[in-house]
């Protein structure tokens, strides 16, 4: 299918705490967001790439110009909109920067700045052998419990209490480049434009609003390296994985 990736760089990088928009914080000396297009272009899965940008980001703007103008003749042609409050609105401003004729459509934090290429290549292959939305998702390494505020002499002894055990055989880590026929993310956005605050505050992925529509979606195996980069710690491990990637 004709590829899009909208590559959502909109946020504000509030948990990594740089004073400007996590896009622009560098990583190895160059933006984040440089870092992550890159990966987007060599992987060569798209044929638009519809950058979702954070206001009044202008040093990106002007490497963006560069960037484009660096592009081989034959590469995706790069389109920049301005994002939205939430990342479901910066999807939605995405989507509607999208050339006629896309047929599917990754969305891809700029966050996850180092996602290898194999990690592109296994979600579009699953796209073109007939799934309808497909995630990069890997096993998680710690035990995951349910818990609960306690209350009255409860809380003397411990703020929460341990309500289950989920069972982790089944549980997934879930990263992007997410895929989707695009005629199915459209129908799962636009369902979520009508949610009120608290339904909207519960959005974290894409695919979960597909879910919600009753559509079947795939995981394939991502990455460790795919890490999103949220707190200084997640940057310490970027920088550290520029030198040299895990075998
Ligand atoms: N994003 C976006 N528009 C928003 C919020 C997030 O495009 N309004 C993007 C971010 O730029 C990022 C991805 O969605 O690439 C994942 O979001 P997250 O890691 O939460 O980034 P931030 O929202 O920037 O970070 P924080 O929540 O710590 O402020
Ligand atoms: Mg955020």
């Amino acid at each position: 299918p004709v590829t899009a990736v909208i590559l959502v760089a909109a946020g504000s990088g509030e948990r990594l705490g740089h004073g400007m928009p996590k896009a622009a914080v560098p990583l190895g000396g160059e933006p984040i967001l440089m870092h992550a297009l890159r990966g987007v272009v060599a992987s060569g899965v798209s044929s638009q790439v519809c950058i979702v940008l954070p206001a009044g980001a202008d040093g990106l703007h002007e490497l963006l110009e560069e960037f484009r103008e660096e592009l081989a003749d034959g590469g995706p042609v790069l389109t920049l909109v301005d994002g939205g409050a939430t990342r479901a609105e910066s999807v939605r401003a995405g989507l509607g920067g999208l050339m006629e004729g896309i047929e599917a459509v990754l969305v891809h934090d700029a966050a996850r700045a180092l996602t290898p290429e194999y990690v592109f290549h296994r979600v579009v292959d699953s796209l073109a052998a007939g799934a309808v939305a497909v995630i990069p998702a890997v096993p998680v390494v710690d035990t995951v419990k349910t818990v609960a505020s306690t209350s009255g002499e409860d809380a003397a002894i411990a703020p929460e209490l341990v309500t289950g055990t989920a069972p982790r055989e089944e549980l997934r880590s879930v990263q992007t480049p997410q895929g989707f026929r695009l005629s199915t993310l459209h129908d799962a956005h636009r369902a979520a434009s009508r949610f009120d605050e608290a339904q909207a505050a519960a959005v974290t992925d894409d695919a979960m609003l597909v879910e919600l529509l009753g559509v079947p979606v795939h995981a394939v195996h991502g990455s460790t390296q795919s890490l999103k980069i949220t707190t200084p710690l997640d940057l310490i491990i970027a920088e550290g994985l520029l030198e040299g990637p895990l075998g």
